[in-house]
């Protein structure tokens, strides 16, 4: 007799359980069981296998359509969804208190945030992310609904309510107390859902807006409950020149970071674009963690994060979307500005050597579509310490998978396929040209939460083609906020009686050397 839950496919499976190897499981059939992956057998094993666990059918993949592991974003800010692919105009200090602070405090409408917070899930299922780390915003509230929501349609998600206590907008902001209330009370909710697929985080939003009293009292709580811990780190030169002139005492936001308790081997870390080689093999010793956001990067950034480099001194590294600082949801589209990310480091490199000759050395920061893949899952997984349960097919682990149909032709599909192309140029295609409409099931924890336009676990069954309703609530959105010397203004926010000093918007602009004062690791 079949168990419950048990269900085979027999087809190809593509995944990168080794950096820069694409592995291909050719007619294998994958039986998964109670969510889990529990026998890969030879296709022509099929008839015993489907004896042994007693199934009825063993289903066969078309040819074209392959299993791939489903994607890990472990960079997200859950309520700025609404304002993806706008707002790329100004520096980040600036772009928070503009376009963010507004966005996410409007999330205190509880109604509307399920509507967006809906609308956010599928639309990161539709594109393959079957876990998300995200952010939510400051108010307990909003993050509530925003773990019912990702339970409800069936993610994997790492979520963590936002902390700030100082330099933020005067209506977006709380009080060091109330704020480590509201963070313990959200892990408490969270942890008492007893949903194996979502894990509440701790997550300071970053050095300027937490007072040291609340970052050590966040890793007490991150400590005491065993939390992930989520934060951003030497993100760019305006971000790290204002915690040096806030911070003088320490060389580097991993300094502060380290002495307030906050790096572990569950911290995750975005951007670290000016991480010095220090802080990295500093990181590398906790067992923390960068996500690396290129797109976001591109755009609020200042530097390359260098992937291979910080991987060769043992950082374990994601990959992000960042969004909205990343214009795009999708984790193909973070892969891709991955690659590109890596051959714009070795266009630096040749420009600055002045020279027609690419070194070995230009070449070493270089990756391939292989190794973008592999951070899309497999780094993803190691940083958010789920190395053990997603990333891979192998057995004993959940089956979150995609299933990638290459066979859509003309208009229907975002690419054609020639004749003589094989299993692995398709996949590659796919890769590197595919979308959404490629991704005909998502699978968590072995339960098809997405089938075509369908939403399987979302009792209307919406698509994820916004009704009128939900176009109503995206026009209801909040307008930015059009700052004077809005940066300034943030910087300057913290009480006067604080350690904050003034910061210099134009030398933080200009200054892009990193530091260079030692920490105290
Ligand atoms: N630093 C502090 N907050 C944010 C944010 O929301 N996005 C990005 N990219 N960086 C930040
Ligand atoms: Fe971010």
């Amino acid at each position: 007799m079949a168990a419950e839950n048990t269900f085979a496919f027999r087809g190809t499976y593509y995944h990168t359980p080794t950096y820069g190897r694409l592995d291909v499981l050719r007619d294998v059939v994958l039986v998964v069981q109670e969510g889990k992956i529990v026998r890969i057998a030879n296709g022509h094993e099929e008839t015993e296998v489907q004896e042994e666990f007693g199934l009825a059918e063993v289903r066969q993949l078309k040819a074209g359509q392959y299993f791939m592991p489903g994607f890990i974003d472990t960079h997200v800010h859950a309520p700025q969804y609404q304002f993806t692919g706008t707002g790329t105009d100004v520096p980040l200090m600036e772009w928070l208190r503009k376009y963010t602070f507004p966005a996410e405090c409007s999330f205190q409408d509880l109604e509307a945030a399920r509507h967006r917070y809906s609308l956010l899930v599928k639309r990161f299922l539709a594109n393959g992310t079957t876990t998300a780390m995200y952010y939510g915003s400051l108010h307990l509230q909003p993050n509530l609904v925003l773990v019912d929501s990702i339970e409800r349609l069936g993610q994997r998600a790492v979520v963590g309510k936002v902390n700030m206590d100082r330099l933020s907008a005067d209506d977006y902001i709380e009080d060091t107390a109330d704020g480590l209330r509201d963070a313990e009370e959200f892990v408490t909710y969270t942890l008492g859902k007893k949903c194996s697929r979502i894990q509440p985080c701790i997550t300071p939003r970053f050095i300027p807006t937490c007072t040291p009293e609340l970052m050590k009292g966040l890793a007490e709580i991150a400590q005491k409950y065993g939390c992930h811990i989520q934060s951003h780190i030497s993100e760019c030169c305006g971000e790290v020149n204002c915690v040096r002139e806030m911070h003088p005492e320490y060389a580097s936001d991993a300094a502060v970071f380290e002495e307030m308790g906050l790096l572990t081997n569950r911290t995750v870390m975005a951007h670290g674009t000016l991480l010095s080689d220090d802080d990295i093999r500093h990181l590398a010793r906790r067992g923390t963690a960068v996500s690396h956001c290129p797109l976001s990067n591109f755009f609020l950034g200042d530097a390359f994060f260098k992937v291979n480099h910080a991987l060769s001194l043992g950082l374990k590294v994601g990959l992000g979307t960042d969004v909205a600082g990343g214009i795009s949801p999708s984790m193909l589209s973070a892969q891709r500005m991955a690659v590109v990310n890596s051959r714009c480091i070795r266009a630096h490199k040749l420009a600055v050597s002045g020279g027609t000759t690419v070194t070995p050395e230009m070449e070493k920061d270089v990756i391939t579509f292989k190794e973008a893949l592999w951070l899309a899952t497999v780094g993803g997984a190691q940083a958010l310490d789920l190395a053990d349960v997603v990333g891979t097919f192998e057995v004993g682990k959940d089956f979150d998978a995609l299933l990638v149909d290459t066979n859509l032709s003309g208009t229907s599909g975002p690419f054609d396929v020639f004749e003589g192309e094989d299993d692995d140029q398709r996949f590659e295609k796919f890769i590197n040209l595919g979308d959404d409409r490629n991704l005909i099931e998502v699978y968590v924890q072995g339960v098809c939460v997405k089938r075509g336009d369908e939403f399987l676990l979302d009792g209307s069954n919406v698509s994820v083609k916004a009704t009128e309703d939900d176009s109503d609530r995206i026009m209801s959105a909040p307008t930015p906020v059009e700052p004077e010397a809005a940066y300034l203004d943030l910087a300057h926010r913290a009480d006067s009686s604080d350690e904050a000093a003034s910061v210099d918007v134009g030398a933080a602009a200009e200054q892009s050397e990193p530091p260079t004062k030692r920490s105290r690791f």
